[in-house]
């Protein structure tokens, strides 16, 4: 049977949940997600969302520092609007019922606190657990909205497109959808679909993000026509504990923000020598710092240290990371942190305008799975929920603004046809290829590049993606292929964007190239895919 509604939300994190709240009361919303709502990086973050709302602080002081953190490459009139449309998203949220940690010698009453890249305390958050304040609430809010059906445990396997049935215009009219429990596919159908994934992280071994960060949304776009920019700008975070069982557990930002020092193994420090904001530098900036003094003293990691703030200060602003490190018998209030660096953002994806429209009608891409143009060669630190706040908006906005009448409702659509495929009899192939992409992605396409690691990474992507498509077609698809499936064509994004930019900069180092080169207009990587179709243009 297939499913008809309204909208088409793919994706139950901050963009996803938040375009749904601001749409319901007028239409009704399909919201799948892959998982339970909560896994997703959203409920994860730490830090905060950075906004202005300190009467010290302004717009173009926030303007700046993200401009100046995304190494000359942001869109400035997209930074404008992101930034200016701040307080109000925080107030949003505040009216949805998140409750900010607050500040009552504060105006308004909430503690700011302050991170890499940025000049001014800025930062609103629910001590260190700000993803889990946000969407707990949002999700509260959705479940109890009659006119959003949620899908838990549902995986969007493709879009369906006029253009791939044949058809000569080139709307969104839906996707197919893997109930995950049941084990079959179906169609849902919708008047806009909105792609709200989240990042791609998963493709390295090392990351800070969850399970479902495979990078589904930036591959289904894709392979529907539509363009994807700036793939080269994995943001690597600095800071994420560095023991066996921790399994890449985030260390906030939030920390350097109130004082904590990088230190080697020695006990001495060492970020002055690479910049003279010092822990405070944006992100590209100390991870690289990081991964070279420990490539030079080939150590394990290096150590962040805040214990030299008071005990109380350190267990009521980070409870959620003094109480992970206890559980590995680490004491942060007495003794440092041992740190390494691991993935943690996609800046690039699928490209959109202020809409949050993507090149096919109907289709829009909001949060981490998008490319607006914010972030530029580094997102600056918790801009990125605020980026999904922002969008969402805009994105309910526009479809609001269309005229829709009875007649627009999406006919039935071909149902997903399984007629020529078994189940699998080889389930090993898919996890010895999850394990292989992931392992070459974090040693030739991470922290530190060069066109020959470039091309080896390349010469096997090819190869994953001659089998994963053979499996594919011969059998039914589970969760883990479609994931697998996913992140090798995100893989060979990121690689083709990496060898597109001659030049080092921002997120993306090169030892081939190692400056930036500033003898033309910094550009961004546009990748266009055969199947492209300019929108206006049917
Ligand atoms: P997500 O929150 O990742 O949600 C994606 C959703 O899509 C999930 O529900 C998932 O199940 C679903 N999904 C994915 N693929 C499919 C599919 N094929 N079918 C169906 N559903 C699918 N940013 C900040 O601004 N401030 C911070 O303090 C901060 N801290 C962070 C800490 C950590 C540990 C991490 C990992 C990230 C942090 N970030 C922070 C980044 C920020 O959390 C994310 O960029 C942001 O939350 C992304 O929101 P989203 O809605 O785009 O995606
Ligand atoms: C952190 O708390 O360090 C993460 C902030 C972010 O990714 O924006």
């Amino acid at each position: 049977m297939q499913i008809y509604n309204d909208i088409l939300i793919i994706g139950g994190g901050a963009a996803g949940l938040s375009l749904a709240l601001r749409l319901a009361n007028t239409h009704t919303i399909s919201l799948i997600s892959k998982g339970k709502l909560t896994e997703g990086s959203t409920y994860y973050a730490q830090g905060g969302i950075a906004a202005v709302l300190d009467q010290n602080d302004s717009f173009a002081e926030h303007i700046a520092d993200t401009l100046n953190a995304g190494g000359d490459l942001c869109d400035p009139e997209v930074v404008r609007f992101t930034i200016e449309h701040g307080p109000e998203s925080i107030q949003w949220l505040i009216d949805q019922g998140v409750p900010f940690t607050e500040d009552s010698n504060h105006e308004p009453p909430y503690h700011l606190t302050r991170e890499g890249g940025h000049s001014h305390r800025r930062i609103v958050h629910a001590a260190d657990a700000t993803g889990q304040a946000v969407e707990s609430t949002l999700d509260q809010r959705v479940r109890q909205h009659p006119n959003i059906h949620l899908y838990e445990q549902h995986i969007a396997v493709d879009l369906i497109t006029e253009q791939k049935l044949g058809r000569n215009d080139n709307r969104c009219l839906g996707a197919y959808v893997l109930d995950r429990k049941a084990g079959h596919v179906r169609a849902f159908r919708s008047r806009f679909v909105i792609i709200a994934t989240g990042g791609a992280s998963k493709v390295y071994l090392y990351t800070s993000n969850p399970d479902t960060s495979t990078g589904d949304g930036i591959a289904m776009a894709w392979r529907a026509g539509c363009r994807v920019a700036n793939m080269e700008f994995n943001q690597f975070h600095p800071t994420c504990l560095y023991h066996p069982e921790a399994k890449s557990f985030l260390v906030t930002e939030a920390i350097r923000g109130e004082g904590g020092l990088l230190k080697l193994p020695d006990g001495t420090r060492f970020m002055d020598r690479f910049d003279p904001r010092g822990e405070l530098a944006p992100r590209d900036i100390v991870a690289r710092a990081i991964d070279h003094e420990m490539k030079r003293l080939g150590s394990e990691c290096v150590y962040l240290d805040i214990s030299h703030r008071p005990a109380d200060f350190i267990r009521e602003h980070f409870p959620t990371v003094y109480q992970r490190c206890l559980d590995f018998g680490i004491d942060i209030t007495k003794e440092p942190i041992p740190v390494v660096p691991a993935a943690h953002y996609t800046c690039g994806g699928i490209m959109t305008d202020l809409n949050g429209e993507t090149d096919i009608k109907g289709l829009y891409a909001v949060g981490e799975t998008a490319f607006t143009g914010l972030h530029g060669a580094n997102r600056m630190a918790s801009n990125s929920i605020l980026e999904c706040l922002v969008f969402a908006k805009a994105a309910a906005e526009h479809i609001l603004n269309q005229s829709v009448d009875a007649s627009s409702e999406i006919d039935s659509l071909p149902e997903w046809d399984e007629s020529r495929v078994t189940d699998s009899d080889e389930e090993v192939v898919v996890t010895h290829n999850w394990h292989e992409l992931r392992t070459f992605m974090w040693d030739y396409v991470g922290i530190v590049r060069t066109d020959k690691r470039l091309q080896r990474a390349q010469r096997r992507v090819n190869l994953l993606k001659t089998e994963i498509k053979e499996y594919y077609g011969n059998f039914r698809v589970t969760n883990d292929l479609l994931e697998l499936r996913n992140l090798t064509d995100v893989a060979d994004l990121i690689i083709q964007c990496a060898m597109h930019r001659k030049e080092s900069r921002g997120l993306h180092y090169t030892l081939d190239y190692p400056t930036t080169d500033d003898s033309q207009p910094p550009q961004d990587t546009i990748l266009i895919p055969a199947n492209f179709v300019a929108k206006h243009s049917a």
